[in-house]
């Protein structure tokens, strides 16, 4: 079957994925590849909507357990309607995170039962699983400043550029996060490929391009 590739990008706050994966859609532009590229939360037009709910500094409450529900409805969603019907056509689809972002978040972060959120994340992706996951492994406080940096540079630009919800839990928060992504790359080795991600955005690229050799 003529089937796409899933490449989904992981990690912590600040890591870099954003930046490295707008660096390839150049380069697979230019090599004329079949791509799409998408988001969780936010790849749909209801994912936008429930984005928003979830992201935006807002006045209403998220409580934990809607925040799980909300992102796997948005993971639903963006399954179906966008992920399966691009592979389906042969595309190489690059997800800014997919459910591995839930396991370290919600599961790892917040503390939600492993094996709840593997089932949850199973049933909202009907079992599909990246080709590869690319995990942008860096300090979370240097993430954090990172954060901090593009908040000051472009802060009206969209909502990425703002600080979010999940940017203000404190330290420990996404120190759990870091591990648990660690975790699973752990447990999935020749699923995710670790990238050192600490360096220049210039010195970060070439790593990307080795990790994603022998799949494009
Ligand atoms: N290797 C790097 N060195 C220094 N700054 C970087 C590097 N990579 C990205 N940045 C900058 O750090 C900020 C965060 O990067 P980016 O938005 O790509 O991270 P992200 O992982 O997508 O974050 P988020 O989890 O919030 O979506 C941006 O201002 C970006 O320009
Ligand atoms: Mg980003």
């Amino acid at each position: 079957m003529n089937r796409g590739k899933l490449i989904t990008f992981e990690g912590v706050d600040g890591c870099g994925k954003t930046t490295q994966l707008r660096l390839l859609e150049r380069i697979l532009t230019t090599r004329n590849t079949s791509f799409v590229s998408t988001r969780e939360p936010g790849g749909t037009e209801l994912g936008k909507l429930i984005r928003a709910a979830l992201l935006n500094v807002s006045r209403h409450k998220v409580e934990p357990l809607s925040e799980l529900l909300l992102y796997a409805a948005d993971r639903a969603q963006h399954v179906q309607e966008f992920v399966l019907p691009n592979l389906a056509a042969g595309k190489i689809v690059l997800s800014d995170r997919f459910y591995d972002a839930t396991t370290a978040y919600q599961g790892y972060g917040r503390g939600f039962d492993l094996a709840l959120i593997q089932k949850l994340n199973r049933l909202a992706t009907s079992d599909l699983k990246p080709d590869l996951t690319l995990l942008f492994d860096i300090d979370v406080s240097t993430g954090i400043e990172r954060i901090a940096r593009r908040g000051g540079e472009t802060a009206n630009n969209s909502d990425e550029d703002k600080a979010n919800r999940l940017d203000l839990e404190p330290h420990e928060f996404h120190e759990r996060v870091r591990q648990g992504y660690l975790e699973l790359a752990k447990q999935e080795p020749n699923r995710f490929r670790i990238i050192p991600a600490s360096g220049s955005i210039e010195a970060v690229r070439p790593l990307v391009m080795e990790a994603l050799q022998g799949i494009l």
